[in-house]
């Protein structure tokens, strides 16, 4: 038995989880238990928290943790996502944002001439520090003269585990390729110590076809041509706008699965959007992203075959265009999932 601690969050988030909870309780029924939580926006604006103090060790309890999205136009202040999403995955030192890039159905991929079916990669980005160490400060504020730094900070411990986590994960895949992708040109300090890191572990897996690119040519060619990546690791802030783009090669933010992980620690998945606050409430958001999150989390707890039955019902739904407006068309989230958890039951 495994247990799930479940924040639906904000806006699409409170549409989209319900549907996860569905296809993963239709494909893996008893074997999970689940604990519902409320912090979202509506408990940051009653406590001045988005959740009480002693949240992670209750979270540090679980399992598996299966998120929604943080986010709520009432709140203007970079406190709400620190207090939750970001304190999740800071102080659980889940480090590892896995993000995987893999259409669905042919027909999901943009590009001319290449088919959703070519394209198969991982995004590893890394998830504890960079830029979003939220370190850094104002001066002389409102001011002409005013100063405002924000530090991109880089240990050689945080710099050195994504990137050794990416040499593993791309050992075990069978195309053995990794790209490294930093803006070492621009920012010798921060990131020449990834490069630094990347030519030291390199030598140790010759198995692994590795190479660098700097992060403007790294979005260029994934958009040129995507089918050549396997493996990219890069940091925080690079991989946080990578794997939007990486999501318009799947279909859309609304398609795109997450994991954030720590090997042999609880995970937190996700999907990679946010509350869609312009959709929020109106039964339209695309609620793959969350199943599809759901089954990274099903694999991650040994339920593989459940998992592989979610994505195969995922991609049936596609197929026969049961689709939200996204996608182009006209299902509700609620009459999309229940379609998913009846062909996941038949
Ligand atoms: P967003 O991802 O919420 O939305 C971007 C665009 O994608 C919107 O047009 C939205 O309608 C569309 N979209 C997103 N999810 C969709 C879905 N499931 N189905 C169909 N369309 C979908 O990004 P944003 O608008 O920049 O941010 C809104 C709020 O969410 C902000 O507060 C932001 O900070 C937060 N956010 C949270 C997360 C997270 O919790 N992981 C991620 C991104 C943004
Ligand atoms: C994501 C989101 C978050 C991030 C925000 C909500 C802080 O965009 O999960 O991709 O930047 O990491
Ligand atoms: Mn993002």
């Amino acid at each position: 038995m495994s247990r799930i601690a479940v924040i639906a969050g904000d806006g699409v988030g409170r549409e989209v989880v319900p549907a996860a909870v569905r296809a993963a309780r239709a494909a893996a029924g008893e074997r999970l238990e689940w604990t519902e939580f409320d912090w979202n926006a509506d408990y940051f604006l009653r406590h001045g928290a988005a959740m009480p103090p002693d949240g992670l060790e209750q979270l540090r309890r679980f399992d598996a943790i299966l998120f929604g999205a943080v986010g709520d136009p009432r709140i203007g202040t970079h406190e709400y996502a620190a207090g939750l999403l970001l304190k999740m995955r800071f102080g659980l030192d889940l480090y590892a944002n896995l993000r995987p890039v893999r259409p669905l159905d042919d027909r999901l991929c943009p590009l001319r001439g290449i088919r959703g079916d070519e394209i198969d990669f991982v995004v590893l980005r890394e998830n504890t520090e960079g830029a979003y160490a939220g370190i850094g400060g104002n001066f002389k504020s409102g001011r002409s003269e005013e100063v405002a730094i924000e530090l991109d900070l880089n240990t050689r411990l945080g710099v050195e585990r994504i990137q050794r986590l990416a040499f593993e994960t791309a050992r075990q895949r069978p195309r053995r390729r990794l790209v490294m992708a930093d803006k070492s040109n621009a920012m010798p300090h921060a990131h020449g110590l990834w490069l630094r890191v990347f030519r030291e572990l390199r030598p140790q897996y010759p198995e692994v076809e590795a190479g660098h690119l700097y992060a403007d040519a790294l979005a260029y060619q994934m958009v040129r041509d995507p089918r050549q990546f396997d493996v990219i690791v890069t940091s925080n802030l690079f991989g946080d706008l990578l794997t939007d783009l990486a999501a318009a090669l799947q279909g859309g933010l609304g398609m795109a699965a997450s994991a954030n992980l720590h090997p042999g620690r609880l995970g937190l998945f996700e999907p990679v959007h946010g509350s869609a606050p312009d959709i929020a409430g109106r039964n339209r958001a695309n609620p793959l992203g969350a199943i599809l999150s759901a089954a990274l989390m099903l694999d991650f707890l040994g339920l593989g075959e459940a998992a592989r039955q979610i994505e195969a019902a995922a991609a049936a739904a596609v197929r026969e265009g049961v689709t939200t407006p996204d996608l182009g068309g006209n299902w509700g989230t609620m009459e999309c999932a229940a379609w998913i958890e009846k062909r996941l039951r038949a």
